[in-house]
């Protein structure tokens, strides 16, 4: 019989993190800080998210983003909301948001830290009205220059110098899910307690059974994409029986990928002459996932090579994404070198 008096151990991100830091020395204090603070966030836009058809928080404001996407209201309160709960700590020196044309330098009256920090605030934004999953990704850098202002190059590292990165899916749960480098962990937040724990230790994606994709765009994709698709559908002598599940939210999609297996894909596609890379955005959205996916066993490319080499050219420049499961990865680029040419 289970010993009740004797409760299992309660870990949190904080106990979890400092047990990390007694084995690797390096993950500092600050960095638990940051991630602390990004968890508060996290459970602020899900009290929103729970209650979006109740608050005045659904449809969208008149703005149109640097995207060239119409704002919702969730977009704006995420923005904001992580934006207030870490420019003033002391321990970043600069922001840059998926809703934000340029950076965020910290505002002259709080100290500045040697962090960055890059994130998409809500992900998903299209399904808030629909009550469908959505999420918040962020990625953590140490700044470049050992003081002064911070300038936009600082932030176009690539994902493989990454210090920490991460996400929080607000679904039938809210779940934080981070690696600084040492595996991939996973909090679930237990409203009686108001606290992210330790639900997922050492993630690590399992045998394939998903694929996860916008089949709607499937004429807009290279001759190689295509043969892809056919290959997860088993065509051509390829994998059989993978189920196809699409949400619309990369950090849903993503998740369920790293979970239960699978590959998420998001290609270049020929319907917008002015995004030809597809959708997504290299600096808060491939990159940190990438680094989740290789850390619990997984691999993430642009079709091309790893998305943790890229280095992006401007804050928000896209990029093709394919990520899950390592094998599955790799043949999108065995197939793009073979029928889609040079780069
Ligand atoms: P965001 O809401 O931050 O703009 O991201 C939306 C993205 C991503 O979450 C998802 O994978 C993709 O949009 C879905 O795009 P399609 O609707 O074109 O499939
Ligand atoms: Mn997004
Ligand atoms: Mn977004």
């Amino acid at each position: 019989m289970p010993d009740h008096a004797d409760p299992s151990p309660i870990i949190t991100i904080e106990r979890h993190i400092l047990d990390e830091q007694a084995v690797h020395p390096e993950a500092t204090g600050i960095l638990t800080n940051i991630l602390y603070d990004l968890a508060l966030a996290g459970k602020v836009i899900a009290s929103k998210t729970t209650r979006a058809g109740l608050a005045e928080i659904l449809g969208r404001t008149e703005d149109v983003n640097v995207q060239g996407e119409t704002v919702m209201k969730l977009d704006r309160f995420a923005d904001l909301t992580v934006t207030r709960l870490t420019d003033h700590t002391g321990r970043l020196a600069g922001l840059a948001s998926e809703e934000n044309a340029s950076f965020l330098p910290i505002p002259a009256q709080y100290p500045m830290g040697k962090y960055l920090l890059v994130f998409d605030p809500l992900d998903g934004s299209s399904n808030v009205d629909f009550n469908m999953p959505v999420g918040t990704i962020f990625g953590i850098y140490h700044r470049l220059k050992d003081g002064g202002p911070v300038t936009e190059d600082e932030f176009l590292q690539p994902g493989r110098d990454l210090v920490a990165a991460g996400y929080i899916a607000y679904g039938t749960s809210t779940m934080f899910v981070y690696t600084a480098g040492h595996g991939v962990h996973g909090f679930t937040l237990d409203p009686a307690v108001g606290e992210f724990l330790l639900s997922h230790p050492n993630i690590r994606i399992p045998r394939p059974k998903y694929f996860s994709v916008n089949l709607g765009y499937q004429t807009y994709w290279s001759l190689g994409v295509r043969r892809y698709t056919e290959y997860l559908q088993g065509r051509e002598g390829g994998v059989k029986g993978l189920s196809l599940r699409y949400i619309g939210t990369l950090v849903s999609d993503f998740h369920r990928n790293l979970l239960a297996g699978g590959v998420f894909y998001y290609p270049a596609d020929s319907k917008d002459p002015k995004a030809p890379s597809g959708k997504l955005r290299l600096l808060y959205e491939a990159a940190p996932l990438a680094l989740i996916a290789e850390q619990a066993g997984g691999y993430a490319s642009n079709g091309r090579k790893p998305i943790l080499d890229v280095t992006p050219a401007s804050l928000h420049q896209r990029t093709p994404l394919f990520i899950g499961d390592r094998e599955l990865v790799s043949k999108v680029e065995e197939l793009i070198r073979g029928l889609d040419g040079a780069e």
